[in-house]
C-alpha cells in the first residue's frame, strides 16, 4: 500500500492511474477503523481498479473540542487492517495540507438539512463535514466516493452537497456493517461497559421491530410514538427517534408522503451516544 502525507505527491501517483485508466474509488474517514470502514473499503475496492482511503480527524466538525482531543488514533492498527483488506493508497495529511492558508471553503446553504436529527444537538457539525468532504474531493478528484448508510444524515447532505454544486463524483451508499447481536458497529462501541453493550442491542431490536410494524401501521405519528414507549419500556435514553423521508429529512405523518422512508435515532448508553437508522420503504 502507497502512503501519501503530501497532497502533491498523491495528486502525482493519481494522475499517472488515471491516464492509464484507472477509476478511483475514495472512502474518507477518521481512522480508528472497524469492520464498518472495511465494508466500505471492500465494496470500492470490487467496483474500482484503485481505492484510496483517508485518515483524517477533521477538526471543523467538532462542536466539542475535548472530543477532538480524546478522539483515538491508532494509525499503525489502521495501517495494518488496510493492507490486510488490500486497500492500495492511504492519504494520510495534517492539517495543513487539508486547510493551508489562505484556501477557500465552501460555505453551502444546506437548507436545513443539518438542522433536524444530529444538528439539533452538534452545532456547526455538518457545516465542518461539507468543508472537509468538498475539500478532500477537491484533492483526490475521486471518480466514486463511498460513506456509510450508518450516518444516514451525514450521507444526504453529502448528497445534496454534490447535486448542488453539480460535481460528477458517483456517491455510493454502503449498507449498514452489525455486530452478531444486531448493534450497529461504530468506534464508539469500545467505550460501552458490559451491561451497556447487552442494552446498545436493543437498538437495532427495536428499530427491526419497527420495520416490521410499519407494514401494518402506516400512521407514522403512532409508528414513531410506539418506538418511544418500546425504547422507554427498555429504560433507554433517547436524544431523539424521527421517521424521515430520506431526501428532505423532514419528518413524515403517513406512508404515502415519501418514496424513501428513514427512522433514524440517537441513544445514550453508558453516556455514549449511539446512532443508529433502517429503512422503512425504499
Ligand atoms: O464519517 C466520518 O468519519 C467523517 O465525518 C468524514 C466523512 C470522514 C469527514 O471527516
Amino acid at each position: 500500500m502507497y502512503l501519501f502525507k503530501k497532497n502533491q505527491d498523491l495528486q502525482t501517483y493519481l494522475n499517472q492511474a488515471r491516464n492509464q485508466g484507472k477509476q478511483v474509488g475514495f472512502v474518507p474517514t477518521m481512522g480508528a477503523l472497524h469492520k464498518g470502514h472495511l465494508s466500505l473499503i471492500e465494496q470500492a475496492l470490487q467496483e474500482n481498479d484503485l481505492v484510496v482511503c483517508s485518515i483524517f480527524v477533521n477538526p471543523t466538525q467538532f462542536d466539542d473540542k475535548t472530543d477532538l482531543v480524546n478522539y483515538p488514533k491508532p494509525v499503525e492498527k489502521d495501517i495494518n487492517l488496510l493492507q490486510q483488506v488490500g486497500c492500495q493508497v492511504l492519504y494520510l495529511p495534517d492539517a495543513n495540507e487539508v486547510y493551508p492558508e489562505n484556501i477557500k471553503l465552501i460555505d453551502l446553504d444546506l437548507n436545513g438539512l443539518d438542522k433536524t436529527m444530529e444538528g439539533a444537538h452538534r452545532d456547526g457539525h455538518f457545516r465542518g463535514v461539507v468543508q472537509v468532504v468538498h475539500r478532500l474531493l477537491d484533492i483526490v478528484q475521486p471518480n466514486a466516493l463511498y460513506m456509510g448508510q450508518k450516518d444516514f444524515q451525514q450521507y444526504t447532505i453529502i448528497k445534496y452537497m454534490i447535486q448542488q454544486l453539480q460535481l460528477t463524483v458517483r456517491l455510493v451508499r454502503v449498507p449498514i456493517m452489525r455486530e452478531a447481536d444486531g448493534l450497529a458497529m461504530s468506534s464508539r462501541n469500545i467505550r460501552l461497559g458490559k451491561q451497556g453493550r447487552t442494552k446498545a442491542a436493543l437498538i437495532s431490536t427495536i428499530l427491526f421491530e419497527i420495520k416490521e410494524r410499519a407494514k401494518e401501521q402506516q400512521d407514522l405519528l403512532k409508528l414513531k410514538q410506539e418506538a418511544l414507549l418500546k425504547f422507554q419500556a427498555a429504560d433507554m435514553s433517547v436524544d431523539y427517534f424521527e421517521i424521515v423521508d430520506a431526501n428532505t429529512l423532514q419528518d413524515l405523518k403517513h406512508w404515502k408522503e415519501a418514496e424513501e422512508i428513514v427512522a433514524c435515532t440517537t441513544v445514550r448508553v453508558d453516556g455514549v451516544r449511539l446512532l443508529d437508522n433502517i429503512l422503512l420503504k425504499s
